[in-house]
């Protein structure tokens, strides 16, 4: 579970970015973050993510304080734990699909051997086996954005941040994209949290947290609190009674 605690980010001279944001974010939720250009969606998400640091507030993953580790343990977790995909895809571009799919793996001092039956259904997965070899300059936008989907997910990470996923791509290529992230937060299990400008892509996700002036006015831990009390009650009116 993320939580991020009374975040204030303030960029110099004197910009409040982010003023006093709260949040929780449950395992398998698929989030979207919406707000207008320049309200911080980018910055939150990368402070969720432990790419930049808040100026004060806490953020906890599975209930270690990310935003006091250091640097190094800091970028170990980035890369074993979080997947991040961002609107330009960053895949680099002398690698192979494949080879930028082994990145994180090879970051991390890890055998890739143990990582190539993954990759190869990752691939599978995602549609880009005919792509494997090829370097991404010759790939189609939603082939770069599927590579780097897989790449965020090699690691199995429990959570996955997008930053405007389908900035760069047709109404169409990015709706497949939207499908595809529905597909792996069902199907995977994996936490979604995806920055959009697009209502029509937040509808995809389970919760929408919109930033305004800094501040959230939407998907609070009040608010999901009151979701989840009245999503109880209906199944107790269901009759359910599972774990
Ligand atoms: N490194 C930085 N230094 C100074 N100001 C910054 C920095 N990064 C972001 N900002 C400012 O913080 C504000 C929020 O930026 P951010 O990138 O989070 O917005 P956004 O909501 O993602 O916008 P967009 O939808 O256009 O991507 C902007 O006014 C931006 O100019
Ligand atoms: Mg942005």
């Amino acid at each position: 579970m993320i939580k991020a605690q009374n975040i204030v980010k303030v960029f110099s001279p004197n910009i409040k970015v982010l003023d006093d944001v709260s949040l929780e974010i449950e395992y398998g939720d698929f989030v979207s973050i919406i707000g207008a250009s320049g309200s911080g969606k980018s910055t939150l998400l990368s402070i969720l993510g432990g790419i930049d640091r808040p100026t004060s507030g806490k953020v906890f993953l599975d209930g270690a304080e990310i935003s006091a580790m250091e640097e190094k343990e800091l970028a170990k977790l980035r890369r074993t734990k979080i997947g991040f995909v961002f609107q330009f895809f960053n895949l680099a571009p002398y690698l192979t699909v494949y080879e930028n799919i082994m990145l994180p793996i090879i970051l991390d001092g890890k055998q890739t051997k143990a990582y190539a039956e993954k990759a190869e259904k990752l691939m599978d997965y995602l549609g880009i086996t005919a792509q494997r070899d090829k370097l991404p300059s010759t790939l189609s936008g939603g082939e770069q954005q599927r590579a780097a989907i897989a790449r965020g997910l090699i690691f199995d990470p429990k959570v996955i941040f997008l930053d405007e996923p389908t900035g760069n791509l047709d109404s169409k290529t990015g709706r497949e994209t939207m499908e595809l992230l529905a597909k792996i937060n069902a199907e995977l299990g994996t936490t979604i949290v995806q920055v959009t400008h697009s209502m029509q892509n937040a509808s995809y996700g389970n919760r929408i947290i919109e930033i305004k002036d800094g501040r959230i006015s939407g998907g609070s831990p009040e608010a999901a609190k009151s979701a989840e009390t009245e999503k109880e009650n209906n199944e107790i009116t269901d009759g359910k009674t599972e774990e």
